[in-house]
């Protein structure tokens, strides 16, 4: 057996999560896990809150709350609803924990120490009446290159120039208005990349079986312009893992926090340590190669525009510490989900997010969309009419139908156990050979994570099992031949405990049901499916379960169409 470490994009504190954040990395990430555990390995997946930056200083202004506290809530709140999707992460942390503190400390200290640390003066925009340093993006003005009055200072989203915050025309400050705004010298250290230009193409290039779309952002950046740059990881914040401390071999770097994109993906490791802090766990087996983790499988899961971050940014933190420390060994990335003929967006709450997608259905529905059709070779798009259908057939119509009908139909022939008598012949042996077929297939994607098809497989393979029943029709059989009713009867109770365990990983919560209604706990995988197919003995008691998934009406439809369609009330 393996050992897999996994972690997802770790979402930003402020605010809930779109349904298109949670595709592109939360949720392909605990499909994986749960697949994974199901096949025996040993698996740590982690995944935790961004909490750091200027957004987490501001939305904790808007809610009038200390920042601290309101991380402490979001995260609860965060975790609250990962829980209601059933993703089942070992730990989920916190950028802004102790461990990460420390540990980020550590980085930039050990980089320096390698001589990849630099020290820059630089000039940047100060605003006097909110007493701090504003980001590029934080100040507005109007456009020097077509009038557009509410620029901003990293680009005109109007005429889409890129900008200087000097070039605006009457900037001000967005935090409150002020136009008191003057340049300021400040330092900052800067992470020497270009120094790592070669070894993180190397290191690349060696990835021959990623995901193009990973390679291919990677690449650009990596070739594009003027290649990789050097990139500033300290920012004139409060918020934030300070850059001065004990031991730092800088001075005057006072009152300066590090960058969240330089902590961030260190709280992969930071998470690590906390997930051992609450568990005992052994958190260097995991993470460091001269510990034993020269053996793991490092897998990280994200959206397309966190590549860059992740094949370079963090891999040169790593590389150039020049510590035994993992890499990354697969980098699975996704493109973006749109919602209904637009984009999910945040800032203008259009869309659903994960508390509203709740509050109208239990998570499976969710999960089986989503996953079904997750943005892998393109953009996908999320519609209610879609959504609507797909539910109703894959989930009710073939997959809760077959359940029901199976169990109802023993109960009132045969009673609440599995039915002696009859055997198999060619009908049913060519149901196992179709779906050993299919099962082979639904792994080999599984591991190659490609989720799609991984779900068209595992569809197929419900299909089968209710074609199965249509075709050889017990209902009908059982008037003139019982023994055979009861043997087809049997072979079906038994694909509803094997379809519970392949399903799992996309649908753990109807799987858990599934489960219940057969009275068993055993989970293990069908490798060998004939022998999984006689796991429940004759005699072997059983309940009908309750109705695994009901069918979404057109009025709900229709009605949460309209509910989402404005803005986030
Ligand atoms: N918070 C970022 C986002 O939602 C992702 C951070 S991933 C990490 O886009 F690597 F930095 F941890
Ligand atoms: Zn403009």
């Amino acid at each position: 057996m393996a050992r897999h470490l996994i972690t997802s994009a770790i979402p930003y504190i402020n605010g809930i999560k779109h349904l298109g954040n949670l595709v592109g990395s939360q949720l392909p990430a605990d499909l994986y896990a749960r697949y994974l555990r199901a096949r025996g390995h040993e698996v740590l997946f982690l995944c935790a809150t961004d909490e750091h930056g200027t957004p987490a200083e501001l939305a904790a202004a808007k809610a009038g709350k200390p920042v601290g506290d309101y991380c402490t809530e979001m995260h609860a709140v965060q975790a609250e609803i990962a829980r209601g999707f059933a993703l089942s992460f070992d730990h989920f942390g916190r950028s802004s924990s102790a461990e990460n503190k420390v540990l980020t400390q550590h980085f930039a200290k050990q980089l320096a120490s390698e001589g990849l640390i630099r020290e820059v003066t630089e000039k940047q925009m100060y605003s006097v009446a909110d007493g701090r340093f504003l980001p590029d993006r934080y100040i507005e003005g109007t456009c020097p290159n077509c009038g557009f009055e509410s620029a901003r200072g990293d680009q005109c989203d109007n005429c889409t120039k890129q900008l200087d915050p000097v070039d605006l025309i009457n900037p001000r400050s967005t935090v409150s208005g002020s136009t008191d705004l003057e340049l300021r010298e400040t330092k900052h250290l800067y992470l020497k990349q270009s120094d790592m230009r070669q070894k993180l193409q190397d290191w690349i290039d060696s990835k021959h079986d990623w995901p193009v779309l990973t390679t291919s952002i990677a690449k650009k950046w990596l070739n594009d312009g003027d290649g990789l740059q050097d990139r500033g990881i300290t920012r004139d914040l409060k918020w934030g893992v300070p850059a001065q401390f004990e031991g730092a071999p800088w001075a005057g770097m006072d009152g300066k926090v590090f960058y969240v994109w330089f902590d961030a993906p260190i709280e992969y490791i930071a998470c690590a340590q906390e997930w051992a802090a609450a568990t005992g766990g052994d958190w260097e087996r995991w993470w460091r190669t001269d510990k034993g983790a020269d053996d793991v499988t490092y897998t990280q899961f994200m959206g397309k525009d966190n590549v860059p971050f992740h094949t370079l940014s963090f891999p040169a933190t790593i590389l150039g510490s020049n510590e035994p420390w993992k890499l990354v060994d697969y980098i699975k990335s996704f493109n973006y989900l749109n919602y209904d003929g637009g984009q999910f967006s945040t800032s203008r709450g259009r869309g659903v997010f994960m508390d509203q997608a709740l509050s109208l259905l239990p998570a499976d529905y969710w999960r089986w969309w989503l996953l079904s059709h997750a943005p892998e070779s393109s953009d996908a798009e999320f519609t209610w009419e879609n959504f609507q259908q797909s539910a109703n057939k894959d989930l009710a119509d073939v997959l809760g139908n077959l359940v029901s009908r199976v169990t109802k139909f023993c109960r009132s022939k045969f009673g609440e156990a599995v039915p002696e008598g009859g055997t198999w012949g060619p009908t049913e042996d060519a149901l196992i050979a179709e779906i050993e077929g299919r099962l082979r297939a639904y792994e080999g994607f599984m591991e190659s994570m490609d989720v799609r098809k991984a779900a068209i497989e595992l569809r197929s393979i419900w299909v089968a099992g209710n074609e199965y029943l249509q075709a050889s029709a017990p209902w009908t059989v059982v008037k003139t031949d019982p023994e055979q009713a009861a043997a087809q009867i049997r072979l079906a109770l038994n694909l509803i405990r094997v379809y519970a365990v392949i399903s799992q990983p996309f649908i753990p919560t109807a799987a858990g049901s599934m489960m219940a209604g057969m009275k068993t706990d055993d989970w293990s995988w069908p490798t060998d499916l004939r022998a999984a197919l006689n796991a429940l003995p004759v005699g072997h008691v059983f309940e009908v379960p309750e109705v695994l998934f009901r069918k979404i009406t057109d009025d709900e439809r229709v009605d949460w169409q309209e509910r989402f369609a404005g803005v986030r009330g």
